[in-house]
């Protein structure tokens, strides 16, 4: 019986160019739930909160559900070792970028460089009237809306709602990677959402080997993936990181 961990371990250290495709369930050790499965928020959330439709029809209310979910929380939150492991084969050539579903900022924060955010970042704030742009930090999220102070417009969280198009930065290098990439290193993603879960799909067809992390099986699992390491992104990675430096 070949050993998955070491089968993998070979594929990362001899990839000529690997991407890791992120999903909620590499921050969950780091305190942010997933949004699907066991305490998801969507079971404790009505994911309209997250539909451009809903949000322009009620600001304050969505506001009210999304400042709980996304600045209470993430502002909390700290990189876990499996975010380290991946800014650390980024640091020694190992990995060629990151493809992030989430926008928690977790993966910047580990040190990762080359990282594109899919979905945005809770980073900024943008009004929905003139575009400028805000630090989240520098507004207070005391009463809702928050309002742009040049122009008095709705300010929206820069992240991408429902029914909102992807950057052209981040689908970009997506498709890139999903073209360039000989190992694709997916990390804790039920591969539910649109046009984000086709990326994995793509680098399949472009003949890139899959090496999937996940506790669970996702839709990917008896779909693409070559080799399924199943367990906690930070216990799997925590082996992976010795596998490929031994001398650490
Ligand atoms: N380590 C690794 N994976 C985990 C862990 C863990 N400790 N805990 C849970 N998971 C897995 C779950 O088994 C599940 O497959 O993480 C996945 C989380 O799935 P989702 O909550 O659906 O998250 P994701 O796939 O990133 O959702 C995609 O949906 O709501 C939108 O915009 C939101 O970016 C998000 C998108």
């Amino acid at each position: 019986m070949k050993d998955p961990f070491r089968e993998a371990a070979i594929l990362l250290k001899h990839s000529r160019f690997t991407t890791a495709f992120t999903g909620a369930g590499i921050s969950v050790e780091s305190g942010i739930p997933s949004f699907r499965g066991e305490g998801g928020l969507w079971n404790k959330y009505d994911p309209k909160v997250l539909d451009l439709q809903y949000f322009l029809e009620d600001p304050s209310g969505s506001w009210t559900v999304i400042k709980e979910i996304f600045y209470d929380f993430f502002n909390a939150a700290l990189p876990n070792k499996a975010h380290l492991v991946l800014a650390r084969m980024e640091r020694e050539g190992m990995l060629g970028r990151i493809i992030t579903q989430n926008i928690d900022n977790l993966h910047q924060e580990a040190g990762s460089g080359m990282v594109f955010e899919f979905h945005g970042n809770t980073k900024n704030l943008r009004c929905l009237h003139c575009h400028r742009s805000y630090k989240a930090g520098q507004i207070s999220l005391d009463h809702f809306p928050p309002t742009c102070r040049e122009c008095g417009g709705i300010l929206k969280p820069d992240f991408v709602f429902f029914g909102e198009a992807i950057p052209q930065l981040p689908l970009a290098a997506a498709y890139e990677a999903a073209s360039l990439s000989d190992v694709f290193l997916i990390i804790g993603t039920t591969g539910e959402v649109m046009p984000a879960n086709q990326i994995p799909v793509m680098a399949k067809q472009y003949g890139a080997k899959i090496i999937e992390v996940n506790p669970e099986p996702s839709n990917y699992t008896t779909e693409i993936t070559d080799i399924f390491l199943q367990g906690k992104a930070t216990s799997i990675m925590e082996k992976i990181e010795r596998l490929l430096f031994p001398e650490s």
